[in-house]
């Protein structure tokens, strides 16, 4: 018998509702802290949803980069299959990323108007853990650590992320030890610099793919081409999210807005993977 007999459901097969002091999931998911970090600075309801869904986001970007450091270990040290479930995982939680816009998609520039001096300069070019997202995808960048200046384990975690080898890195260096002929100088990069394309990598690429296509490291591409062409879309939609919601005013972050940002969504990462195609 349960020891609530009026409880939902009655009888013996009800969950415990017995705790002495917080719940399991609480001691786990921690939910009560985790719902009690929205603190609007306007009084326009419509601003509480604009920060949970950056406040997911941030979460996402969270679990992305601990996908992208587990597939970069595992590709250290040869582990194809470690590297591959993380990457394909992370294609899934990009696309939820992504479906996260749907919220703040359609913006009308009075709405977001009615919370967006609240924000001051707050602006998602501050978003570190976007930066690490970046640096594992190769777009290194020593000026970014500078917002964070202020933040002690934010800076360190930035610095240390940003000396590691990227993820591409990593991939470039496990073909090198297959045999294909990545350049010295790309092996033996600067890793705190944004990575450049180079025609040696794409050849490879181009080698690559105009063979087996049941090759592990064609594979591997097409994991990074996924990766990579859900990391433009997410641009591409904060970039028409962005347009719909201020068109062409300057950024809460001191930029241009639109116009900086068309530039930034432009671009494509793990280059070679693109250009390549053009030559299979
Ligand atoms: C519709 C609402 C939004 C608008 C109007 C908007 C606007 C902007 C603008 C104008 C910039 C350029 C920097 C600046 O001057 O501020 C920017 C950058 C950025 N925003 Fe948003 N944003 C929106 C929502 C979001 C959300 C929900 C996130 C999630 C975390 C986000 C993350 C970022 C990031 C990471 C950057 C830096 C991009 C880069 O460095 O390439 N934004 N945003």
């Amino acid at each position: 018998m349960s020891q609530y007999p009026d409880a939902p459901g009655g009888g013996s097969v009800t969950p415990n509702l017995d705790f002495a002091g917080t719940t399991p999931y609480e001691d786990y998911v921690q939910a009560d802290v985790l719902t009690h970090l929205q603190h609007p600075l306007s009084d326009d309801p419509g601003e509480m949803v604009f920060l949970v869904t950056t406040q997911v986001m941030e979460l996402w970007f969270t679990v992305l980069v601990h996908e992208w450091e587990t597939a970069t270990q595992a590709l250290r040290s040869d582990d194809l299959p470690v590297a591959m479930a993380a990457l394909k995982r992370s294609v899934r939680e990009l696309e939820a990323l992504n479906a996260s816009w749907k919220p703040l998609g359609q913006l009308t520039p009075a709405q977001f108007n009615s919370y967006r001096g609240a924000l001051g300069e707050g602006s998602g070019f501050q978003s570190a853990m976007y930066r690490r997202m970046e640096f594992l995808l190769g777009e290194k960048s020593a000026s970014m650590l500078v917002p964070h200046r202020g933040a002690p384990r934010v800076h360190a975690e930035l610095e240390k992320a940003l000396q590691e080898p990227s993820l591409y890195d990593e991939v470039l260096r496990l073909l090198a030890r297959r045999g294909y002929a990545v350049p010295a100088a790309v092996l033996g990069r600067d890793v705190t610099q944004k990575y450049e394309p180079s025609p040696e990598v794409e050849a490879i690429w181009t080698e690559l793919y105009a063979g087996d296509q049941d090759n592990d490291l064609v594979r591997l591409g097409e994991a990074l081409t996924d990766v990579g062409e859900l990391v433009w879309r997410w641009r591409n939609d904060h970039l028409v999210a962005t347009r719909r919601a201020m068109g062409a005013k300057a950024g809460t972050g001191g930029s241009a807005g639109v116009a900086w940002l068309e530039k930034r969504a432009a671009k494509n990462v793990f280059p070679e993977l693109w250009t390549a195609r053009s030559h299979v």
